[in-house]
């Protein structure tokens, strides 16, 4: 596996522009995707799907493909079950707005979310009356079956899970969820947003009913994502946005919704960023997600035993790389998250997140104010970690207790 050839592909890291470690926020992306979304702009500039002069069908070409990769790349049931959106956020917001969920009814999610798996829950309880009840992983952010067994029962609709933290970077048994949901009736709804761009994702064997991700994490264009959804899941599904696109026949009183995917595209589509995600499902395809876990898992090891011995640091999530998909959450003692990103920036060109990093109930219930996050993908090497520790090691010995 000769990852370092990778790199080259990303014109920052030609460039030599700092140290990059936010991928968990937005990924970077190789010239063939820039490629891609530059010829929309160039050859085809046309809508899709709509008019019937060849500009046109070149780009209804396209999208067909790239929802056919999407099908391949996430082995789901049919590429019509993939609907484009613009983020994780949409997809996970479709879902909670249109399954219906009514006074009585549960959700099921975890402690450690993202707000977006969160703030659409919270918003239909004081809305509907929806029951939220979380599944509680342990001081360090690990799963655990046995709370969500706990918080199972005969009202729960709908089980909304992130496949892995954005801050612990613990990955979760999305295929043992999917058992304990349907064995209760309820559907599992999986946000994706920092397990596909890490990890193989089986949707079928994994028996998935509905999953969000978004692309830009994922070497894709920016304001890209997707949400797949069983034909049968997606029948029930009431769309977020309605309009133009998404229907059969409307008369003056009267409107025949088309079948998915159309039904939940309303309006005209970002077309650079349909091209944009299948160069990049064709770009990880080529590097492979087995070698890209396996050079996370090398990285994360590498992380860990380089700031070992960094003065007052303390780990936010498992004192373990082997549990981390990509993310090295942490803090320094005495220091605010955001001085010591702001540091780290200023001293050697190194990019990490800072604050809460939108999981804000886990920070809240834990106690902990924010943290530091650096996040690895497949371009990083051990010279970028070299130079975070470096610099890390300068800020702890400095500015620390
Ligand atoms: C776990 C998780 N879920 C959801 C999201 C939201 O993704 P987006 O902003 O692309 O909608 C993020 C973004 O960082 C995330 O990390």
């Amino acid at each position: 596996m000769d990852m370092a050839a990778y790199r080259q592909d990303f014109p920052t890291m030609r460039a030599g522009k700092g140290v990059y470690l936010d991928s968990a926020c937005q990924a970077l992306r190789p010239d063939s995707v820039i490629a891609a979304v530059n010829e929309y702009y160039t050859q085809c500039p046309a809508c899709g799907e709509r008019s019937v002069h060849w500009m046109s069908n070149m780009v209804s070409v396209r999208v067909d493909e790239a929802r056919e990769a999407l099908c391949r790349f996430f082995d789901g049931a049919d590429p019509s079950s993939f609907i484009f959106t613009r983020n994780t956020t949409e997809g996970l917001n479709t879902v909670a707005f249109g399954s219906g969920l009514k006074k009585g009814d549960a959700v099921v999610t975890g402690d450690a979310e993202h707000n977006s798996n969160y703030v659409p829950w919270l918003t239909l309880r004081d809305s509907v009356g929806l029951k939220i009840r979380l599944s509680r992983s342990g001081p360090s952010g690990i799963f655990d079956l046995e709370s969500l067994k706990a918080a199972m029962n005969h009202d729960v609709k709908l089980v909304a899970i992130g496949q892995c933290s954005n801050v612990t970077g613990c990955v979760v048994p999305i295929k043992d969820i999917a058992e304990i949901a349907h064995d209760w009736g309820a559907r599992i709804l999986v946000d994706g947003a920092q397990g596909a761009p890490h990890l193989a994702t089986d949707l079928k064997k994994w028996d998935i009913d509905y999953y969000a991700a978004s692309l830009h994490k994922m070497c894709g264009p920016s304001g890209m994502g997707f949400l797949y959804g069983k034909p049968e899941c997606l029948r029930d599904l009431r769309p977020l946005l309605v309009g133009g696109g998404t229907v059969g026949l409307v008369t003056y009183d009267h409107v025949d919704f088309a079948p998915s995917p159309d039904r939940f595209e309303a309006g005209l589509q970002d077309y650079a960023g349909i091209f944009g995600t299948k160069a990049a499902l064709d770009y990880l395809t080529k590097v492979g997600m087995d070698n890209i876990a396996a050079h996370d898992a090398d990285l994360m090891h590498y992380l860990f035993e380089t700031t070992r011995k960094v003065k007052d640091l303390v780990m936010v999530g498992p004192d373990e790389p082997a549990h981390r998909c990509g993310v090295f959450s942490f803090n320094i003692k005495g220091m605010g998250a955001h001085d010591v990103a702001m540091m780290l920036d200023s001293i050697d060109g190194i990019m990490v997140r800072s604050g809460m990093h939108c999981a804000h109930p886990f920070h809240v219930a834990r106690g902990i104010e924010g943290s530091v996050r650096a996040s690895v993908y497949l371009y990083n090497n051990h010279e970028d970690i070299d130079r975070f520790a470096a610099a890390l090691k300068k800020v702890a010995a400095t500015f620390g207790d």
